[in-house]
């Protein structure tokens, strides 16, 4: 594999062959994104789409936890000085515009956007051990990634409310159950599930796989809209009482 330097090193973009490996890397917050950590994947996103060499991407966490969601540190900051978050949304729209089939390897946790970025994936790789959980109003928030959308798209209103509103999280049996989840693997199997999956995709002519992709993704606009709405919503949510407690609470628990 060749490597390229990342400015925030908590993000490590690597390729195989023509599969480029994202992957989050800040495993002692438990792959918690940080806006460094959004620019940086949004810019690793843009330069997988603007290389012809490249033809599918891997996204990627570390052992044990793919993604806890969104740093609740900055969410307290951002909650502060106006609730914006500009990088986040900005790889929000990366995400749902990105070109190249997306591949995710869920080795453990995947929280709030950890779990929501899944629903933008075309392959998703999950753990035995690996959970699924989007506690957005236990936080005072609301789904975000366009989840509104895409998680009662994906499956049906019942499950996406239990997991979407409700919080209840789903193992990696009922995630793929719900059909979130492609395969579950034993932990040690799921990076090469992933990239085997990936070669198979990259193999095939990419061209005839970008037309039918598209196709099946459905109307983009729609997608980038909804996360455009959300975020306005999200980001009165997070200057509620509601969520500052919830923050609040969150970083001063004793553990
Ligand atoms: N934001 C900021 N820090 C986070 C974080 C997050 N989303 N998720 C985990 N961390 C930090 C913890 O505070 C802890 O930091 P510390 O070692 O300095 O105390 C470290 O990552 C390890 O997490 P810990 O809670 O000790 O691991 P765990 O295995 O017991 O629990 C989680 C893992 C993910 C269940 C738990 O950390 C959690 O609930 N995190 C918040 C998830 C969340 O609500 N995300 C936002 C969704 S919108």
């Amino acid at each position: 594999m060749s490597h390229q330097s990342d400015p925030t090193d908590q993000v490590a973009v690597a390729d195989d062959g023509s599969v480029r490996v994202i992957r989050l890397n800040r495993p002692e917050k438990k792959n918690a994104l940080t806006q460094p950590m959004y620019t940086a994947l949004t810019r690793a996103l843009h330069e997988a789409n603007e290389s012809a060499a490249i033809r599918c991407v891997v996204l990627a966490g570390a052992p044990g936890a793919f993604c806890a969601g969104a740093d609740i540190g900055e969410f307290l900051e951002s909650a502060q000085s106006g609730g914006l978050r500009p990088k986040t949304i900005e790889f929000l729209h990366a995400l749902a515009q990105n070109q190249k089939p997306l591949v995710a390897a869920v080795g453990g946790l995947a929280v709030g956007i950890g779990t929501t970025m899944l629903l933008h994936c075309d392959y998703v790789v999950a753990a035995t051990g690996a959970t699924f959980a989007t506690p957005f109003t236990r936080l005072g928030l609301l789904p975000e990634a366009a989840s509104s959308l895409l998680g009662p798209r994906r499956m049906g209103h019942a499950r996406a409310f239990a997991l979407l509103v409700m919080g209840r999280p789903l193992t990696a049996a009922a995630a793929k159950e719900a059909g979130i989840v492609n395969d579950v693997v034993d932990a040690a199997l799921v990076e090469a599930t992933a990239l085997a999956a990936a070669h198979e995709i990259a193999a095939l002519p990419a061209g005839a796989v970008a037309q039918s992709r598209a196709l099946l993704r459905g109307e983009l606009d729609e997608v980038v809209r909804r996360i455009d709405t959300e975020a306005m919503a999200f980001r009165e949510r997070l200057q509620s009482d509601e969520a500052r407690a919830a923050f609040t609470a969150f970083l001063s628990r004793r553990k």
